[in-house]
């Protein structure tokens, strides 16, 4: 295989966006970091995406972002694994380059959300339908039984849950790009709005629009394009049971767990050499579970980590500097490249009042439902 770069990066802001279109929006994010890279063309496209057919109509997203970037004719084609599919995304332009196939990809990911459908219901097609959703439940009560379990296999506390919610917005307010700039107190949090108890408003990643892309290409020609290429060292995918019903312990993320096992290996590197993540905090929960999949912190552990600063900017091991999926927005799609876009520029020292100090190492880890899909992606600073 050969060694694969990421040389360069394009975003929209994430939000409510009514004044753009998925096509507009995914036009924006690929054209800044063509720019960037001073190209025009490219060999491939991968385009993360969820549900835009459900959300706005749109399907057949390969040829329709290929032919909006005038570039017809190109191998193009969508990824979908729910949330998980902007990592999805990302892997398989990975693969793409490492195998030889393609020089110079462009992975990316796009999600309308907010144009007047019924968003919770088509979030909640990515749980089972006919054993979950059919029974009206979505993805905040999916989250809410997570959180009651690992409140009582290790007695976290709601608090410890307001805490991550209380960093991330945090991080997010030194975000340009991010869909809530504002920090938020313990109080604030704890008093908003209950959607399934335990998890309030204020634990809950919102709906968004957004699109995010990078363009990856071998690290041997990486110089053509930037002076900053970022390695991408390691890529695991895993899967675990669509139900909760099935899972073995409600409380841990088997598919985070196999999904970083792979890519550590692959990357030849152990939890304690990453300098700094991005995880799936879909709701506050979910970054505590992940922290502890992922290594980062032992099991039953992750409810302190936030609390006690573990995981903040200046920390041991700062957790969601762009705000994560709660401060910064939650545009289903392209949020697993977003999330590549965060470790990328920390680690080529362009993440601005967010920087972390001399990270070689990150992580971005990306998940899908309930975490029936896992994608982490391990990344070098060369
Ligand atoms: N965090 C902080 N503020 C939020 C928010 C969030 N997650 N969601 C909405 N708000 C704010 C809005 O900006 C708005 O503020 P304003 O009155 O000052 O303008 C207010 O809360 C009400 O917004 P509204 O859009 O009416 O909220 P809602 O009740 O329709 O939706 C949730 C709130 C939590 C139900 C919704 O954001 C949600 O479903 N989130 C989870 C998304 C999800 O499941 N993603 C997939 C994960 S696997």
């Amino acid at each position: 295989m050969r060694e694969v770069a990421i040389v360069a990066a394009g975003m929209t802001r994430f939000g409510e966006l009514w004044e753009s279109s998925l096509r507009d929006l995914f036009v924006e994010a690929a054209d800044e970091a063509l720019r960037a890279a001073k190209v025009d063309r490219v060999d491939a496209i991968y385009v993360g995406n969820m549900a835009a057919g459900q959300f706005v109509g749109q399907e057949h997203l390969g040829p329709l972002m290929a032919d909006a970037l005038g570039m017809a004719g190109v191998a193009a084609t969508r990824v979908e694994s729910a949330c998980a599919s902007g990592g999805a995304a990302l892997r398989c332009a990975f693969l793409d380059v490492a195998s030889g196939a393609s020089d110079l990809v462009i992975a990316s990911g796009v999600e309308k959300m907010t144009d007047g459908a019924d968003t919770t219901a088509i979030l909640a097609t990515a749980a089972d339908q006919e054993r979950e959703a059919y029974h009206g439940i979505t993805f905040p009560g999916l989250y809410a039984m997570i959180a009651r379990a690992h409140m009582k296999a290790f007695g976290t506390t709601e608090e410890d849950l307001a805490w991550v919610s209380v960093k991330n917005h945090r991080h997010g307010a030194r975000n340009p790009k991010a869909q809530f700039r504002r920090e938020v107190k313990l109080e604030e949090v704890m008093a908003s709005t209950m959607v399934s108890d335990p998890l309030r408003l204020l634990h809950c990643s919102p709906v968004s629009d957004g699109a995010a892309a990078v363009l990856l290409c071998p690290l041997d020609q990486a110089s053509k394009y930037t002076d900053r290429p970022i390695v991408i060292r390691g890529s695991g995918l895993a899967t675990a049971t669509m139900a909760l019903a099935d899972r073995r312990d409600l409380a841990f993320l088997d598919a985070v767990r196999l999904s970083a096992e792979k890519a550590y290996k692959m990357a030849k590197v152990n939890p304690s050499d990453i300098h700094l993540a991005e995880v799936h905090d879909c709701f506050s929960i979910a970054e505590i579970c992940c922290i502890e999949a992922l290594g980062l912190v032992e099991k039953g552990q992750g409810g302190r980590a936030a609390r006690e600063g573990i995981t903040a900017l200046g920390g041991k091991i700062p957790v969601n500097t762009s705000g994560g999926l709660k401060s910064k927005g939650h545009p289903v799609g392209a949020t697993g490249i977003a999330q590549a876009i965060e470790v990328y520029e920390q680690l080529a020292g362009k993440a601005g009042d967010r920087q972390v100090a001399k990270a070689r190492f990150g992580l971005a880890q990306n998940m899908g439902g309930s975490g029936a899909s896992s994608v982490v992606h391990v990344f070098e600073r060369v």
